[in-house]
Formats: C-alpha cells, sequence, structure tokens
C-alpha cells in the first residue's frame, strides 16, 4: 500500500505547489479499501498500483465535496479539510485531486477510462439524491437502495471491473462482487452512525438523523412502530438530538429489531458478493468481505 500512497503524492507534487502539497498531506486517509480491492484483483504491477492510486484520489475529491455538503468538522477523527482551512478550499483541492486522477486514467485503455468516469457521474449523482432524500423523512428503501448504490457502491464496482478488465478477469463477476461490496459497506456505515460512540466513529453519533439522513434501520424502525412512536420518530427527524432521544432511538431499534435485521440485510449483501467470486479461488477478496461486515469504526 506504501507504493500506492508514493503514487498518490507524487501525482500532486506534480503540480509544483508547496501549499497544495501542504493541504494534500493533511486530507485524512482512510482504509484504501478500493486500492486494496484492485491490489487483489489484479496483482501487483506498475499499472495496478497507477490504478489504486487514481482510485483514490477520486475517491478523496469525492470525501472532500462531501464534508462541505454534510457540514463535517471531522473524518475518521481528524478535523476535515473544510473545518481547517474552509469550504472554498476543501471543494478546490477535491477538483485538483480529481483532475489529476482523471489526467492518469488517459494512459489506460478506453473501456477502463469509461467504466471509471462513468461511476464518477454516478457518485455525483447519487450525492445529489442524498441531498434532495435529505429533505423530507424517506421511508421508500428502494430510493435508499438506488441512493447507496450511486454514491458508494458504483466507484468500488468500477475499481473492482477494472482491475478485473488489466488482467483480463471476468469483468461481471467482480462487477457483481464489487457492487455487493459496496452496497454492503454503506449499509454498514449507516449502521455504525447508530451504534458507536462518537470517540470511535471520529463524528458525532447519530449525525444522520439530524442532516436529514433515513437510514435503512430508521427506515425499519418507521415501519415497525405504531403510530404514536411514528409521531415522536418524526418530531425527531433533522433535530439536535438529546441524550434521551438517542437512548429513545436506539432502544427502539432494539426492540423491533431494526438494528439486528439491517446487519443481517448487509451480511445477505456480504454473501451475494462472495457468491458472485466463489469459483476465483481469491481467499483475500473473501477476506475483504468478512473484515468489512466485522468492522467497527
Ligand atoms: C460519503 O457519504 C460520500 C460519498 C461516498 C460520495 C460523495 C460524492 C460526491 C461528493 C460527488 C463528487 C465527486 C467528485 C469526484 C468530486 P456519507 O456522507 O454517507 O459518508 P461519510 O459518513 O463517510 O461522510
Ligand atoms: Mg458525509
Amino acid at each position: 500500500m506504501e507504493k500506492v500512497e508514493v503514487l498518490m503524492t507524487q501525482m500532486v507534487e506534480s503540480l509544483d505547489d508547496s501549499y497544495i502539497l501542504e493541504l494534500f498531506q493533511k486530507v485524512p486517509k482512510g482504509k484504501r479499501l478500493r486500492a486494496k480491492l484492485i491490489l487483489k484483483i489484479a496483482g501487483l504491477s506498475d499499472d495496478s498500483y497507477k490504478l489504486a492510486a487514481i482510485i483514490e484520489l477520486i475517491h478523496a475529491a469525492s470525501l472532500l465535496h462531501d464534508d462541505v455538503i454534510d457540514d463535517a468538522l471531522t473524518r475518521r477523527g481528524k478535523d476535515s479539510i473544510n473545518a481547517l482551512f474552509g469550504n472554498k478550499t476543501s471543494i478546490m483541492l477535491g477538483d485538483i485531486l480529481y483532475s489529476k486522477g482523471f489526467a492518469a486514467l488517459s494512459i489506460f485503455s478506453s473501456n477502463i477510462a469509461q467504466k471509471i468516469s462513468n461511476a464518477v457521474a454516478l457518485l455525483s449523482v447519487g450525492e445529489l439524491l442524498d441531498v434532495k432524500l435529505s429533505h423530507s423523512f424517506n421511508d421508500n428503501e428502494e430510493l435508499y437502495m438506488n441512493m447507496i448504490y450511486k454514491k458508494t457502491a458504483s466507484l468500488i464496482e468500477a475499481a473492482s471491473a477494472s482491475a478485473a478488465m488489466l488482467v483480463d478477469k471476468d469483468v461481471k463477476i467482480y462487477e457483481l462482487y464489487g457492487k455487493n461490496l459496496g452496497l454492503a459497506f454503506q449499509v454498514i456505515d449507516d449502521i455504525l452512525d447508530i451504534t458507536q460512540d462518537s470517540k470511535k466513529l471520529g463524528k458525532p453519533s447519530l449525525h444522520d438523523f439530524k442532516e436529514g439522513k433515513t437510514t435503512l434501520p430508521y427506515m425499519y424502525l418507521f415501519s415497525r412502530v405504531d403510530d404514536e412512536d411514528k409521531k415522536k420518530l418524526l418530531s425527531l427527524f433533522k433535530k439536535d438530538l438529546s441524550q434521551d432521544d438517542k437512548i429513545w432511538i436506539k432502544n427502539k431499534m432494539q426492540e423491533s429489531s431494526s438494528l439486528d435485521d439491517s446487519i443481517l440485510y448487509a451480511k445477505k449483501l456480504g454473501s451475494d458478493a462472495l457468491e458472485a467470486i466463489k469459483n476465483e479461488e481469491n481467499d483475500s477478496l473473501s477476506k475483504i468481505i468478512t473484515e468489512m461486515i466485522e468492522r467497527d469504526f
């Protein structure tokens, strides 16, 4: 993974601008899931490292924009770039990383370049849907799944498919694996927002609901409680939640098995991903699924 980090830094260094490099170095580093995926599927080569660095630059760019859109002051327990330098800087740094990634993509074959650029368009469509759905309480599971597919799963799907293209593996198999991994990843992310404390999350807990995001456990809960509780849940939507409100939500979710069933749903997506690659004899790809489902932050 070290090589991927070096390549990402080199792409930024090629701008020959010490301020931009300094900003880039303050971007909180993530789990590099997409890069890992590429290296596990395509093996270790100059091209696979380069592709991994490109996808991670694009992903970092999307989070720089996302933290502005979500008013998020922390990312992975660290100050976000928008918290440190303001929204304008975060947006422009995102644009820089995204353009450098795209420029580097042009050396790859057109099927790889197309797969990734289509996914980036979907990312933005998904983020826009997320913003739109946040205007009111959404109890439509299909809309939520469509939104998380575009916002999160599409780039993971494209990373997986493009890695397969690089080494002439069956693209359909890896595409399906990546899609289900990506969906499961976002469902787990949404569950952790409710179950983990803010210290572990590196951001305030139950922040999604305050931001207007009615994620899967909230949808399950809403459909399973009586009218009085429905009314109470709606009254808390987008509000600053007190400690008592948070406890009420969590207890109701436990009682109604809304959290457990959301976890089961993520596990089902994970097993669909495993099913897709069952004949590929790649244990590390199976491990990525189990680790992702069992992660606690
Ligand atoms: C995180 O969702 C957001 C994404 C995975 C995608 C964001 C995409 C854009 C802003 C489109 C712009 C794209 C580019 C390349 C500039 P979240 O808010 O649910 O997750 P979080 O808890 O990690 O913030
Ligand atoms: Mg966000």
